[in-house]
């Protein structure tokens, strides 16, 4: 993907070198839908570095200042998915966190995704108990959709069986994020 450069960020592919700042966050990852990607030791990261630099929708979050990555950007489309459409997902160093960062980063993200990507529709999936990315969706304007009772599992209690998750879906169309006026819905008839 291409550069994008916000007010105190840059958002860019991952590149070798990353694997430090990696480890930092996902050596112990905050969000239990990332527990999959915790990373056991530097080795690991520097391979999932290597992974992500491939992959066209993975995005390094920077700091302009320093050249830090203090979190990451990633959007994809599902299988069997409408193509125009996108999810969307957010991760940051909690050292980071409450300092708008992650906003400004999915704001430029968003925007380049409707804009140069001609994207028509994007949707993340939120934990109901996961507030900040909450916040963050409705921010960004992303209407809540739904949401899925004991939607995804991944943890699993004492006795080895699932715990599982409520999980809100938001979305937003290109036509609302260029127009600011959200879409109304009507039932039929
Ligand atoms: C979800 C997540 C990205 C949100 O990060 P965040 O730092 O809380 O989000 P923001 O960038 O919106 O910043 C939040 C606060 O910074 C504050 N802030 C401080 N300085 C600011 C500045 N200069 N500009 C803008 N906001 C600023 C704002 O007041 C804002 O609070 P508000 O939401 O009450 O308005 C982060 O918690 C995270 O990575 N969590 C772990 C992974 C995760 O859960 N991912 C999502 C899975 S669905």
């Amino acid at each position: 993907m291409q550069i994008i450069e916000t007010e105190r960020l840059i958002l860019r592919p991952f590149r070798e070198g990353d694997a430090a700042d990696l480890f930092a966050y996902l050596r112990a990852p905050a969000a239990t839908c990332f527990l999959s990607l915790k990373l056991a030791d530097l080795a690991e990261a520097e391979a999932e570095v290597r992974k992500r630099a491939l992959d066209e929708g993975s995005v390094a979050i920077c700091l302009k200042q320093t050249g830090q990555v203090i979190g990451d950007l990633f959007s994809g489309a599902g299988e069997g998915e409408e193509d125009e459409t996108a999810s969307v997902g957010w991760n940051l160093n909690p050292q980071f966190g409450g300092r708008g960062y992650a906003f400004e980063a999915a704001r430029a993200f968003c925007d380049h995704l409707f804009r140069a990507k001609d994207f028509r529709r994007l949707y993340a999936y939120v934990e109901d108990h996961n507030t900040p990315s909450q916040r963050l969706c409705e921010k960004l304007g992303m209407r809540r959709e739904g949401v899925f009772i004991e939607f995804v599992s991944f943890t699993k209690d004492d006795a080895g069986h699932p715990i599982y998750e409520n999980t809100l879906q938001y979305a937003i169309l290109r036509r609302e994020w260029l127009s600011g006026v959200p879409a109304i819905w009507q039932p039929p008839g």
